[in-house]
């Protein structure tokens, strides 16, 4: 996943995104158990507010859109969790959510984040 179209340059949000790919793809790979995807969850919904964070500490204004779409995916990713607790969810088919929500906002947001090149 973690090809350079997905690399935002900026090593904190990076790192953060290769952690839960990481993480889920252990899960896949039956290495950690399926009670370790909330945990994943929410280290990604922390992940929003770290980004926002970090963008401005480098004295950059944060895009309101982008900041809007965090918090429509951590509206999604409560309700995929709760599904998930009530049995309405399969581990596999969360996972693969969590999995490709990440990719595409990765690619559709977070690599606008990229640094200016001059
Ligand atoms: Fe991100
Ligand atoms: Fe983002």
């Amino acid at each position: 996943m973690w090809y350079s179209a997905t690399k935002v340059g900026i090593t904190e949000i990076d790192m953060d995104h290769s952690n839960v790919d990481t993480m889920l793809q252990l899960y896949f790979s039956g290495r950690i158990p399926e009670a370790y995807l909330e945990q994943i969850i929410r280290n990604l919904i922390k992940h929003f507010d770290r980004e926002e964070e970090v963008v401005a500490g480098l004295g950059r204004e944060f895009p309101a859109d982008h900041k809007r779409e965090h918090a429509r995916l951590t509206q999604l990713l409560e309700k995929r969790l709760v599904d998930w607790k009530a049995d309405q969810l399969e581990g596999n088919e969360l996972a693969e959510q969590v999995r490709s929500l990440l990719l595409l906002h990765v690619v559709d947001f977070d690599v606008a984040l990229a640094k200016p090149s001059n």
